[in-house]
């Protein structure tokens, strides 16, 4: 077979991000190669072949960085190593040239919000004492009397200062272990180019940037004042120039703004690539909603000439199974809707009709681990298991994020269904047994079954480009791609007749005769 047809052929090497299908590995929970209970780069590779064959274009790691676990790796202690209990630099090496090897591509995690409190400079600050240049870092400050400098809150609850020995306090937007860094001090700035070059240098191929806009603050705001500061531009457009020293390397962006325009701004020729569309992952199941988010999205991105994202989940929010099955299917990160009772068959009925609609829709699509199994959210965990910091910080009225969290079942009857051979850090259901990639690989009516096939004729046949909508009735999304393939779902409560077309590709549930039925999608030929 000539190397441009093998399996392991990186696909489309010019602008690969912009119809890429994009797997989510949250490595902790993925696959545990050392019996340790917390996944690992060991168990990554083994499960390589698995992500090759599902037919995913690149896969993005949540931090892996040496790191206490405040928030799950989200509290960086050493920008350029690897966490001891994930494995080694030498092996994420590894992992980066074994997933070159298969055609997948590798995307790190940066957060360059915050680092930990363990961190060196962190503990240089904390000894060397008021101002000193060590502080000057992050972001220290004499009280307001007895109190804090303002009165900003914490996004995971409580304030966002915290108080140190010799009097002063320090700001922080997450957790009391995540120091916010000063991004107006240029030695912050040179630190984050040189981790670029750091993982560029090792063959990554793009960056997920945390919390992206929230780097610039203005302390003397009495309101909370850090969200989407004009001068949080000029550090993504630094960061795109060393991506383009390298060539073809992507910077995507966790941008939370409901601001369309000033969303945009991020997506300029000169900074980032791609950044997240979390208005279409909040979306609830309805039409109308979902119509507007399409168009809303398409009229942003169209225009700057880049690519959207479909995102239907990830390790912050509520799983989709669980979500779409709720009265209310929307997801909102202040009231998550924690207990609310969810009808599973349904909430999984509209997943596989979801995730049919977001790999049809034109540009890059995510899979968060566990989505291709159609995974529940995890309402149970025992609090003294509970690990988010949102848990502790909100006086335990909001359990958080654990419940999307919980180690993939990959085999057997039992936990901890091949995810280890120890004890998993967050108990498994149960009811996980007929979940695992195991008991759904050779199931054709398995939502791993959906995942595979779909992300098979997405990678034919779709990808970045455009759509056009079928008038098809107020019930019902339908839309045309440039390729001939066209997809109906019907969130209306009747059944549909399907358009005209020359062949079905794939539905996401059984079809009544030509009738689409409620809750279902199907992608059809033109
Ligand atoms: C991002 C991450 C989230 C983390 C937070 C603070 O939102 O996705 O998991 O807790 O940033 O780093």
């Amino acid at each position: 077979m000539p190397a441009s047809m093998s399996p392991g052929t990186i696909r489309n090497p010019d602008g690969w991000w912009r119809g890429a299908s994009i797997y989510q590995v949250y490595l902790r929970s993925f696959a545990d190669g050392n019996g340790d209970g917390t996944g690992d780069l060991a168990g990554l590779r083994a499960r390589l072949p698995y992500l090759s064959k599902l037919g995913v274009d690149a896969i993005w790691l949540n931090p892996w960085y040496p790191s206490p676990m405040a928030d799950g790796g989200y509290d960086v202690a050493d920008y350029r190593n690897i966490e001891p209990v994930f494995g080694t630099l030498a092996e994420a090496e590894k992992l980066i040239e074994e997933a070159h090897e298969l055609g997948i591509r590798t995307i790190v995690d940066v957060v360059p919000n915050h680092g930990s409190d363990q961190m060196v400079w962190f503990q240089e600050a904390l000894e060397a004492g008021p101002g000193s240049e060590a502080r000057e870092r992050f972001w220290f400050r004499p009280g307001n009397g007895d109190g804090p400098p303002n009165g900003w809150k914490s996004i995971f609850g409580g304030p966002a200062w915290t108080q140190v020995p010799d009097g002063e306090w320090y700001l922080h937007l997450f957790a009391p272990e995540q120091p916010d860094f000063n991004w107006n001090n240029p030695a912050v700035r040179e630190e984050f180019l040189d981790v670029l070059r750091f993982w560029f240098d090792r063959g990554v191929d793009g960056i997920r940037i945390d919390s992206a806009a929230v780097l610039v603050k203005d302390l003397d705001s009495v309101e909370e004042s850090y969200t989407d500061h004009d001068g949080v531009h000029e550090i993504y457009r630094e960061w795109r120039r060393i991506a383009d020293e390298y060539g073809n390397r992507v910077l995507i962006g966790e941008v939370w703004l409901p601001d369309q325009e000033r969303f945009a701004l991020y997506l300029r020729q000169d900074e980032m690539h791609t950044a997240f569309n979390f208005a279409f992952l909040a979306s609830p199941w309805e039409p109308d909603a979902l119509r507007d988010v399409i168009d809303m999205t398409l009229a942003t991105h169209v225009p700057i000439s880049a690519p959207a994202t479909w995102v239907l989940s990830n390790h912050d929010v509520t799983r989709p199974a669980t979500r779409f099955g709720r009265a209310d299917t929307s997801f909102d990160h202040a009231d998550r809707k924690h207990g609310m009772p969810s009808d599973f068959e349904l909430g999984t009925r509209r997943a596989r009709a979801a995730a049919l609609l977001a790999m049809a829709l034109p540009g890059s699509v995510y899979v968060y681990q566990g989505e291709e199994l159609g995974l529940w959210e995890v309402e149970d965990i025992p609090d003294d298991l509970r690990e988010d910091p949102i848990w502790a910080r909100s006086g335990h009225t909001d359990p958080g994020r654990d419940g999307c969290r919980v180690p993939l079942p990959w085999s057997g009857g039992e936990p901890a269904f091949g995810f280890s051979t120890g004890t998993p850090w967050l108990p498994q259901p149960a009811g996980w047994s007929t979940m695992t990639v195991e008991a759904q690989l050779d199931d054709p009516g398995s939502m791993l079954s959906l995942y595979r096939a779909a992300l098979g004729i997405r990678r034919e046949r779709l990808g970045d480009g455009v759509m056009t909508w079928l008038p098809l009735g107020d019930g019902v999304l339908a839309f045309t791609r440039e390729s001939g393939l066209i997809c109906v779902v019907n969130l209306g409560s009747q059944p549909v007749r399907l358009p005209p077309h020359e062949s079905i590709l794939l539905t996401s549930g059984p079809l009544d005769g030509d009738l689409l039925p409620t809750d279902t999608t199907a992608w059809l030929s033109s």
